[in-house]
């Protein structure tokens, strides 16, 4: 499931570094910006927008909502003013919705047009257009609505016209997408919707919905609404990207003696597994919570090197850190001893085949791991550097950054163009913290 052709793009050069540190911020949490915009976009009134993620994945969102009538200013800075339209008021795009990178894009459009009067067709990158799609036309159908996917991918064509009702729906995957694409559903059909997850999966749509004035309610592994609510424009303050700054805790548990923090991330539990995975580890890591940050819990974050050792790591964490396991396992192979990772197969429908990317890409640098059908096992050892293929996943190639803090020589990452679906900036964040990362338009070639 490569997003680029085979070598294609710039490409990132890291040379060896032996310690990082400092402070940082990182941008706006991906997930809860796209959701401030879908919902701002179906309210009434306007929505303030702080913090917004200016990557591609949530202009995808943005620019998709534009061409439904929603009217959107972007004032710069990460400031966004959305004129809501009510759900109401959203009217049929002149040409199919270009998702780019961003599955959460196409699959919380999916719940939120499917109960419109008119049709809409979902589209994306080469990347996107061969990810599951079925998981949610499933329930969604369950619910009245006429979808169409080719083969279970994009295209999705949802067909206008359709009456919901609410359903009961026990998702047989924990995956936030599918649940916040039901209740986007939910909210729009006839009758109360439940969806029920397996594992807790990051709870974003559930806390907004509340700060837009619906009520949502949540009874132990269940989320419940009731059609018909009305949600009113507020202010959204997007909290930094956990799972960007993941990419620095790893680097900073592995090497910065000194400490390294990185200011103003969320920190809802429903994503900081990888916290609690590294702790398993041996990690010294700091969480100064931010007093009334508002419906999403805001934090610094500092880690200090520490001796990391391997782990087991218990399944049912594995969805609280689905986004940050690539990097998770950069700091399994720097730790002493064995790390299984296993319950992960959701990994196989990510921008890449994100197991297998990782165990090239670790066997690429000299380090030892078995690809399992479900997870990695990873032997700690030396990473000798080399030359890896991101397979046009954003979170692989910023993943093999991070490996550079333990290399012995260069590593060279191919088809990084994706970073920017998520990170803009990265490679300035990297530098200010220590790695020696250099930019090339080019692929790296022979290193
Ligand atoms: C997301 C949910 C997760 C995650 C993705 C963003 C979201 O996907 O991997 O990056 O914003 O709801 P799944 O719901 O497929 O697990």
């Amino acid at each position: 499931m490569s997003g680029a052709p085979e070598g294609a793009g710039p490409a990132y050069c890291l040379d060896p570094v032996a310690r990082v540190g400092g402070e940082l911020q990182v941008p706006g949490d991906k997930s809860i910006s796209h959701r401030a915009l879908m919902l701002g976009g179906i309210s009434a009134g306007r929505t303030e927008i702080s913090g917004f993620l200016e990557s591609g994945d949530c202009l995808a969102t943005l620019a998709a909502l534009r061409a439904l009538g929603v009217g959107i200013e972007q004032g710069g800075a990460g400031h966004v003013a959305v004129n809501g339209v009510g759900l109401a008021g959203l009217h049929a795009s002149p040409r199919p919705l270009d998702m780019g990178n961003a599955g959460t894009a196409m699959r919380l459009s999916m719940g939120l047009l499917c109960a419109q009067p008119f049709s809409s067709t979902l589209i994306g990158d080469a990347s996107l257009m061969q990810r599951p799609m079925e998981r949610v036309a499933k329930p969604l159908r369950l619910m009245g609505a006429r979808i169409d996917t080719r083969d279970g991918r994009p295209p999705v064509i949802l067909h206008g016209g359709a009456a919901l009702s609410g359903i009961d729906y026990a998702m047989p995957m924990a995956s936030a997408q599918v649940k916040s694409a039901i209740l986007l559903a939910g909210l729009q059909a006839r009758g109360t919707t439940r969806v029920s997850e397996p594992a807790p999966t990051r709870d974003h749509t559930e806390r907004m919905l509340r700060g837009f004035g619906a009520t949502v309610e949540r009874r132990g592994a269940t989320v419940e609404l009731v059609g018909g609510q009305r949600l009113r424009g507020t202010a959204v303050r997007v909290p930094g990207d956990f799972s960007s700054a993941a990419f620095f805790i790893v680097a900073g548990c592995l090497a910065a003696p000194a400490g390294l923090t990185v200011r103003g991330v969320g920190v809802n539990p429903t994503r900081t597994g990888l916290l609690d995975m590294l702790r398993l580890m041996g990690a010294d890591i700091t969480v100064a919570l931010i007093p009334d940050a508002g419906p999403e819990p805001v934090a610094d974050i500092t880690v200090r090197a520490s001796a990391l050792h391997g782990a087991v790591i218990p399944p049912q964490l594995v969805p609280l850190a689905i986004d940050e396991l690539p990097v998770l396992f950069i700091a399994a192979a720097c730790a002493s001893g064995e790390t299984v990772v296993t319950g992960a197969e959701e990994l196989r429908v990510k921008e890449s085949d994100r197991l297998a990317a990782m165990a090239e890409g670790l066997g690429a640098v000299g380090a030892q791991c078995q690809l399992l059908p479900d997870g990695l096992r990873i032997q700690g050892g030396v990473i000798r550097g080399g030359r890896v293929r991101s397979h046009g996943d954003h979170r692989i190639a910023m993943s093999f950054a991070v490996a550079s803090v333990r290399a012995r020589e260069v590593i060279a990452i191919d088809e990084v163009a994706n970073v920017g679906t998520s990170f803009p900036g990265f490679p300035e964040a990297a530098r200010r913290i220590g790695l020696a990362l250099r930019e090339s338009p080019e692929p790296s070639g022979r290193v």
